[in-house]
């Protein structure tokens, strides 16, 4: 079996690979109660346990939710890929450890998006963190004619509103392992990312006969404080 290693090297801290690899860890994160309230509120803490419901137990990745299809057609004819995505916080221990983080569709890092180039993706995003707007910025891509779709709250958009909904629109023009993330404040710090596989009939290295399957594997920076104490001076940055 032959290995690839595709790597992208973002900003300071994260790296998001997507390799040919087996891995047999399926343990999955423990999908809890959605935690939102009604009305935004001035304050960008989200670590308020009296909201809670519920706690996750310690966990470990579920490495099989990012492992790419392997039914997943890859054509050159263009379909519509539509996503509803709800943004949250939960509180957990990822790596054993007990702390406020975000998640899409209870998922952290969020969900895996596999497209073909020329595909339309359309998500709509519905953002329940209790107190925080929040936006999702598509990296990488080059949003030609679609530069409102780019996610960049103050530059590009408004940003998302606590209660309120947004969709991204926009058709993928470039193929490639990418990622996406939050724009807003430090939430990527605090999980608001996940990866975006583009594929394409132009790929020089084809399924099958140079690879046999595809992992992605992100690997992050975790810190046991929220990225608002760590940064505290990056409150509204984007
Ligand atoms: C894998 O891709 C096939 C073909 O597109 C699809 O029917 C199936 O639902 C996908 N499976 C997952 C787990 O996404
Ligand atoms: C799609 O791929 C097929 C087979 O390689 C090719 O004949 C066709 O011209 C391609 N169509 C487009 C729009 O690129
Ligand atoms: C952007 O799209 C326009 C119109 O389709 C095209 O003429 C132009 O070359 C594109 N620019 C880039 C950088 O791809």
């Amino acid at each position: 079996m032959k290995l690839q290693i595709c790597t992208v090297i973002f900003l300071t801290s994260f790296i998001l690979a997507s390799a040919q690899s087996i891995i047999s860890d399926s343990t999955s994160y423990t999908a809890i109660t959605t935690v939102s309230q009604g009305g935004p509120t001035p304050t960008i803490a989200f670590e308020a346990p009296a909201l809670l419901t519920e706690v996750t137990p310690a966990v470990s990745p579920n490495m099989a939710s990012y492992q790419l299809n392997s039914s997943f057609k890859i054509t050159n004819r263009s379909v519509t890929r539509t996503y509803y995505w709800t943004i949250a916080a939960r509180y957990g221990a990822p790596d054993g450890y007990y702390r406020s983080y975000i998640t899409i569709n209870s998922q952290m890092p969020g969900p895996l998006v596999e497209a073909n180039e020329g595909d339309t993706l359309v998500f709509n995003i519905y953002n329940a963190l209790p107190s925080q707007t929040a936006s999702i910025h598509w990296h990488g891509m080059h949003q030609n004619g679609t530069a409102f779709m780019d996610g960049v709250p103050g530059v590009t958009q408004c940003p998302i509103q606590s209660g309120k909904s947004f969709t991204y629109h926009f058709t993928v023009t470039q193929y490639g392992t990418y990622w996406y993330h939050s724009h807003s404040s430090t939430q990527y710090t605090d999980g608001l990312f996940g990866p975006l596989i583009i594929h394409s009939v132009n790929d020089p290295l084809v399924r099958g006969t140079d690879f046999d399957y595809e992992q992605v594997i992100i690997l992050n920076d975790w810190y046991h404080n929220q990225a608002v104490r760590t940064c505290p001076h990056l409150p509204n940055g984007i």
